[in-house]
């Protein structure tokens, strides 16, 4: 079975919860051919508050001056290569990588006012067989790249539905901190057709990063997913997997 993990910033935020998580992905990467994803939203807010720098959002997508995707990149690169350690230290042969390498995720500029925000355009998963087919566990850091070598900054949600598309994944797994997609009473929804979502949408019970995701999760199920799930990492620990 292949599966798409994609883990949320705030997940990697503290040894306390990237631990544990590491020891529940290397266990799954034993049991199917696993990719995961990871943002670092959170990490990259503070990193550009440290420096005197506010972060701007529009409609959810961090506008990418030259300096900010200056910053993304280097704390995209930390976060990524600190879970790759996390996941070694589990017993995973774990890779880091970005969109760029082997060019695996291109974009374009999505819009001239987000500066260097990427829409994906084209996702080759070579190098992702290559490295499952020799099991090696990939780990891609959100960010995507150009043939000119340029560097475009996109959300985690998208980059991991587009690779989950092109990896023929059967389960796009978003793990969050949140327990699930919650509805105006803030009680948990178990499941959700697509059009149930679009009506949360509608109404306004669904905003901000959880917005973003169920966009991502309309776009993996249209490419062939067949199951997309939105969870707490450790709402059911060891059942990660669950059909
Ligand atoms: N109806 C809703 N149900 C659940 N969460 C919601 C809802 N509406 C908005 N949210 C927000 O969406 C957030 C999850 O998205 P967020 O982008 O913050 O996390 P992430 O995608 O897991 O991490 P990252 O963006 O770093 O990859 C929740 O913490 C919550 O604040
Ligand atoms: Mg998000």
């Amino acid at each position: 079975v292949r599966v798409l993990v994609k883990v949320g910033g705030a997940l990697l935020d503290a040894p306390a919860t990237q631990e544990p998580l590491a020891g529940q992905i290397a266990a799954l990467a034993r049991q199917a051919e696993l990719v995961v994803v990871h943002g670092g939203g959170r990490q990259l807010t503070r990193h550009l508050s440290e420096r005197g720098v506010q972060s701007r959002f529009v409609q959810g997508l961090r506008v990418t001056t030259p300096e900010v995707l200056d910053a993304v990149l280097h704390v995209l690169t930390g976060i990524n290569q600190h879970f790759v350690a996390a996941l070694n230290r589990a017993g995973a042969r774990a890779v880091g990588l970005s969109g760029m390498d082997g060019r695996l995720v291109e974009a374009q500029p999505l819009d001239a006012a987000l500066g260097s925000v990427g829409r994906v355009t084209h996702v080759d998963p070579a190098l992702l067989h290559s490295l499952l087919g020799a099991g090696f566990l990939p780990v891609i850091a959100c960010l995507a790249g150009d043939r000119a070598g340029r560097f475009y900054n996109v959300n985690a949600d998208q980059l991991a539905a587009a690779c989950a598309v092109a990896f023929q994944a059967e389960q796009l797994i978003f793990l969050t901190d949140v327990e699930g997609v919650l509805d105006a009473q803030g009680a948990r929804l178990p499941q959700l057709t697509l059009a149930q979502s679009e009506a949360l949408i509608t109404a306004g019970t669904i905003h901000g990063g959880m917005l973003a995701k169920l966009r991502a999760a309309r776009e993996a199920l249209r490419g062939g997913v067949r199951q997309v799930r939105i969870t707490a990492a450790f709402a059911a620990p060891g059942t990660l997997l669950a059909a």
